[in-house]
């Protein structure tokens, strides 16, 4: 049977920790991506605040949620600092370190479609001592979200579970590390189908599903499909969203708002069904926008697009 995953939110007004990285994207608009060998010029280059573990905690906040984020960054990146505290992300545990904050080098095609080199910097300088400490303000029930582009996640997994948190794992970008974590002690997985064959070894989604099922007894799976929707599963049901058609301009950051969006709408008593909906509509939006975190929507204008139907 299922885990009963955030209903315990409902119920005892859990907060959500998400301890993520931190990135300053510096973003390429070219007519296509380069190709092995190739040289070209590109369109216009910009800056902009990114990060998986920092887009996740703006779409919780922007969605509503009471979202912690904790994380490190370099004297260079005060301003994601700002960005997380100006959309109502709580920021008192991220730290500043020596090191120079985590950065990405993404490509952006005509078509919307993206590719990303990350350089992980300060992401990767977090202790067990760090951790300890952040992990100190929080209690049984409580939400712990993580990603994978910071260092010691198995041992984040491993102290969050001693702790009594739930943890929401979107094991991206997916590489060996996610193998040397017990991923038995997650509750709910975010996946893409990339992310959810390189875990089953299946492509197609209901077989994912199935031998997610299969593997984490328990557990719950969002699995977003791109242009054709997401479905969740738990062992005994499935929920299937039909994906909301936009113009696509940055694809940066969709899978990071439905992420946040969906959290969001479950801790807030929301069905699965609605919050399926509400994510897939918020990561339409940011679809229709340049930027990782910059295009995240805020509630409101959500809610526009769900009242037009
Ligand atoms: O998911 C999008 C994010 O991936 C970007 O903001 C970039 O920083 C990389 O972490």
């Amino acid at each position: 049977m299922a885990f009963p995953f955030l209903c315990v939110l409902q119920k005892f007004y859990a907060s959500i920790l998400n301890f993520g990285s931190l990135n300053i994207d510096y973003t390429y608009s070219l007519e296509h991506i380069v190709q092995p060998g190739e040289t070209i010029t590109f369109r216009s280059l910009e800056v902009f605040p990114g990060g998986k573990g920092l887009n996740q905690s703006i779409a919780l906040a922007r969605a509503g949620a009471n979202v912690y984020h904790a994380g490190l960054i370099g004297s260079d990146g005060e301003f994601l600092r700002d960005i997380c505290r100006e959309s109502g992300v709580k920021t008192e545990y991220i730290r500043e370190t020596e090191k120079r904050t985590g950065n990405a080098i993404i490509q952006v095609s005509e078509e919307g479609q993206n590719c990303i080199i990350l350089y992980p910097g300060a992401n990767r300088e977090q202790t067990e001592a760090y951790i300890d400490e952040v992990l100190k303000g929080f209690s049984a029930g409580d939400i712990l979200l993580l990603q994978n582009e910071i260092n010691l996640l198995h041992y984040l997994i491993s102290e969050g579970v001693k702790k009594g948190m739930k943890i929401a794992l979107n094991p991206s970008p997916f590489d060996e590390k996610i193998t040397t974590c017990d991923l038995s002690k997650v509750s709910l997985f975010l996946i893409n189908e990339v992310e959810g064959e390189q875990i089953t070894g299946e492509k197609d989604p209901e077989q994912i599903l199935q031998k997610m099922e299969m593997l984490y007894p328990g557990a719950e799976t969002v699995l977003t499909l791109g242009d054709k929707g997401a479905v969740y599963g738990n062992g005994t049901e499935r929920i299937r969203q039909e994906p909301v058609r936009v113009k696509a301009v940055d694809t940066t950051a969709a899978g990071d708002t439905f992420t946040g969006y969906y959290l969001a709408s479950v801790m807030e008593g929301k069905t699965k069904a609605q919050a399926m909906k509400e994510a897939a509509c918020a990561a339409a939006l940011a679809v229709s926008k340049k930027g990782a975190s910059s295009s995240v929507p805020w509630r409101r204008d959500v809610e526009r697009i769900l009242i037009q139907g």
